[in-house]
């Protein structure tokens, strides 16, 4: 285990080489599991990736695998999780298939010594996502969790900004994610778009500005027996608070993040690839009463400063799942979104579903990290 990059801190130059030069040299073999709406893109992306030797595509569905893999592909086709399982050349098995199946198929890797990326949410449950979370850790396979978000370097450079302290203490975050979506079969909107801002707020904020409580509202005005429309609250520790407004039942799409610090404020918005980031030089702050006035705007000062954009790279954020899973396996180490990131996203919507279920009332994270 190379203690630095399980921290996440980038390990010396020199180990890289090496591991460059050995290891990470043989391409890690490996299956995609589900092959419906999401799965092609991991097919796609593991594919193209120079550190990923493709080597099955399974799904109950024969006809769905054949579909993702194309006509004249090489890769192997199967409905049958065992013919993956049994190939020694498959290292590593990408979980695609619906939130509910997650555990009995990631399960069934490990149990066969694979390592696993399992989609986002984790599992159904809490319960469920420590058996995986453990699973993996008593047998010394790597377990990921596709927070795909966590890989666009959008998302990159506001953990960098928040993180390195650039914005300040962080006062709020306010997230909307809406759009005329699919209303899910299995899931209510939380669960289908919320672990999208909960894994980038665990990404992005510091380890002192966890989230300590979740209040949850939602509506299903359609009646189709689950939430479409929901707002999750989570006060965070110093102070700050975070918002995250997702519906299904929007007509227009809008994917934007605010976050207002004490030095600095930014807006993401990922449907502007022209500027995605702006980082705005804007404070507002309160000033040290003045005992002998009484007016009230005196006590708060405006900061308008310019606006930059920062420039990003492009590419595709499952390039970089694919390259973080293929660098975890080969250096032995926690991939940047490991079980336990997954586990922290599914303490926050089990709690947001005790909240619903108790008219919207905030209900503490003890024992979030
Ligand atoms: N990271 C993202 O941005 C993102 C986006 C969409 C979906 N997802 C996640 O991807 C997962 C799949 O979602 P989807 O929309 O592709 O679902 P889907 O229903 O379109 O596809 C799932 C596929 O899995 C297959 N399947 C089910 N059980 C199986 C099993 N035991 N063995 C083999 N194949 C099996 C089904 O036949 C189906 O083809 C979910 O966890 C979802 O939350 C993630």
């Amino acid at each position: 285990m190379h203690e630095e990059a399980a921290r996440g801190q980038p390990v010396p130059s020199t180990r890289w080489a090496r591991l460059m030069n050995t290891e990470r040299e043989q391409p890690v073999g490996v299956a995609v599991v589900g092959a419906g709406y999401w799965g092609p893109n991991l097919v796609r992306n593991f594919a193209a990736h120079p550190g990923a030797d493709l080597r099955w595509v399974c799904d109950l569905s024969r006809a769905q695998a054949e579909k993702a893999v194309g006509r004249y592909s090489t890769v192997g086709i199967t409905d049958d999780l065992q013919v993956v399982l049994s190939d020694p050349s498959v290292e590593a098995v990408a979980v695609v298939t619906p939130a509910a199946t997650h555990v009995a198929v990631a399960m069934a890797c490990f149990d066969a010594g694979k390592h696993v990326l399992v989609e986002k949410p984790l599992a159904p449950s809490v319960a469920d996502g420590q058996l995986l979370v453990d699973a993996a850790s008593e047998r010394g396979l790597v377990l990921m969790c596709d927070h795909t978000y966590c890989y666009t370097p959008a998302v990159r450079a506001i953990r960098d900004l928040v993180r390195g302290g650039e914005l300040g203490e962080i006062q709020y975050v306010d997230s909307v994610r809406i759009n005329l979506g699919l209303v899910q079969r299995d899931v209510d909107v939380f669960w289908d778009l919320a672990p999208h801002d909960l894994s980038i707020l665990d990404f992005v904020l510091p380890d002192d500005c966890a989230p300590m409580a979740v209040a949850a509202q939602g509506a299903d005005p359609i009646g189709a027996g689950r939430a479409c429309v929901g707002y999750l609250t989570l006060p965070l520790e110093g102070g700050g608070i975070a918002h995250a407004h997702v519906n299904w039942l929007s007509p227009t799409k809008i994917r934007t993040t605010i976050i207002g610090g004490s030095r600095r404020m930014l807006v993401w918005d990922d449907l502007d690839p022209q500027q995605r980031l702006s980082l705005y030089d804007t404070g507002v702050e309160k000033h040290r009463e003045n005992p002998g006035d009484t007016r009230r705007e005196a006590m708060i000062s405006y900061r308008i400063g310019d606006m930059t954009a920062p420039a990003l790279p492009e590419h595709e954020a499952l390039q970089g799942v694919v390259g973080e899973l293929v660098g975890a396996v080969r250096e032995q180490r926690a991939p940047l979104t490991d079980g336990e990131a997954g586990l922290r996203v599914l303490k926050i919507l089990e709690a947001a579903n005790r909240s619903l279920a108790d008219d919207g009332a905030a209900v503490k994270l003890d024992g979030y990290r």
